[in-house]
């Protein structure tokens, strides 16, 4: 918030809130860019974020404005990290917070930092879309007064331009593609946004073409229907009805890109290259935009020298049963010996 002071709407009354969001690593992925043919590949690495997500970028901002306000308390629908960053800003700034999530569709990390945190946390027999018309009820109407601060609330959008504006300052121009997961749309409209401004600007010469990938089973905009059920492994966007649906599609054609769905093997075979391949762990979801990057530049879809950023969204971290599944089965179990474990090893 004060590194984008002039780009935010930030006035002398705004209380400064900050748990150190932003400043986030971009990282050359030499490795994978390599195998996938992509060696200009950069990672985003939003996972560094204060509550291990990129959502602090904009809660930070919601919270600071809603205090500025005269809230007492704040709402909002999650897929798990929203409700994790806004428990972290609303208890900082000593609010009362309410979550309503989709019951048993949260990863454990996520929640589990709500519960911490100590807000009042609501489980609906729902998904994230039934949720998020809940809450967006409840904050309109006036017996108790409630700051709404999912992404449809402008300041979390405004804060999120931020990362836009971190990496053209790092690579000291636009990339020629960024490459990102879509979920509620909220962080693809952000970016473009972010770009834009910075291209009005005069800071930047061109925008990226943005590259957005849903999850197969979750996939609104690339199916352009709404999706009564979604479903994927990747829980953080399985949304049927996005929010920001326009605005990513703007996003989209203004930027000649293209939002595209990806399968859930493919999104694990990304994270699990991440990992393996960078050291980078990021949670499912977060992986989709460099399946998606993967994907494409097998059909030749992206130039081998564009120089490409995709967006690590959050930290695998939050999300151990996923990681449990995936790769659980590869403790070997010895004696607590030299000889035992050089025999578990196959060193003979
Ligand atoms: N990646 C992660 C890790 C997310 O948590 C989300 C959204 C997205 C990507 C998609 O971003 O919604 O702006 O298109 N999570 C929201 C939540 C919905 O409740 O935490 P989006």
């Amino acid at each position: 918030m004060d590194r984008y002071r002039a780009w935010l709407p930030i006035t002398d009354a705004t209380p400064s809130i900050s748990l150190g969001e932003g400043a986030t690593p971009l990282v050359h992925l030499q490795r994978l860019g390599a195998a996938i043919g992509l060696p200009n590949l950069h990672a985003k690495v939003e996972g560094m974020n204060p509550t291990g997500s990129f959502k602090d970028r904009g809660m930070v901002l919601a919270v600071a404005k809603a205090l500025e306000g005269g809230a007492r308390s704040i709402i909002c629908a999650s897929t798990g990290n929203t409700s994790a960053s806004a428990a972290a800003y609303g208890s900082a700034a000593g609010i009362e917070v309410v979550v309503v999530l989709p019951k048993g569709a949260i990863a454990a990390g996520k929640l589990l930092q709500a519960l911490v945190a100590g807000a009042r946390v609501v489980a609906v027999d729902g998904n994230f879309d039934a949720a998020l018309a809940v809450v967006r009820a409840l904050a309109a109407r006036d017996d108790h007064p409630l700051t709404l601060v999912n992404s449809v609330n402008p300041h979390r959008l405004a804060g999120q331009k931020t990362a836009a504006f971190e990496i053209c300052d790092d690579l000291g121009r636009a990339p020629d593609a960024l490459a990102i997961p879509v979920g509620n749309a909220g962080n693809i409209s952000a970016y473009w946004a972010g770009f834009t401004d910075y291209a009005m600007a005069g800071i930047v010469e061109r925008r990226p073409r943005m590259l957005g990938f849903q999850a197969a089973g979750a996939a609104p905009i690339v199916e352009d229907r709404v999706i009564e059920h979604p479903e994927t492994i990747a829980t953080a966007i399985r949304i049927g009805n996005p929010a920001s649906w326009r605005l990513a599609t703007a996003a989209r054609d203004e930027s000649d890109g293209r939002i595209e769905a990806v399968t859930d093997d493919e999104i694990l075979s990304a994270y699990r290259d991440l990992a393996r391949l960078e050291g980078i762990f990021c949670e499912p979801s977060s992986a989709a935009s460099v399946a998606g990057v993967t994907k494409l530049a097998r059909v030749g879809g992206i130039d081998r020298d564009a120089l490409v950023v995709a967006v690590l969204t959050g930290n695998g971290l939050k999300d151990p049963d996923t990681a449990h599944r995936l790769a659980g089965g590869g403790i070997i179990e010895a004696g607590a010996s030299v000889d035992a474990v050089r025999g578990a090893l196959g060193w003979r």
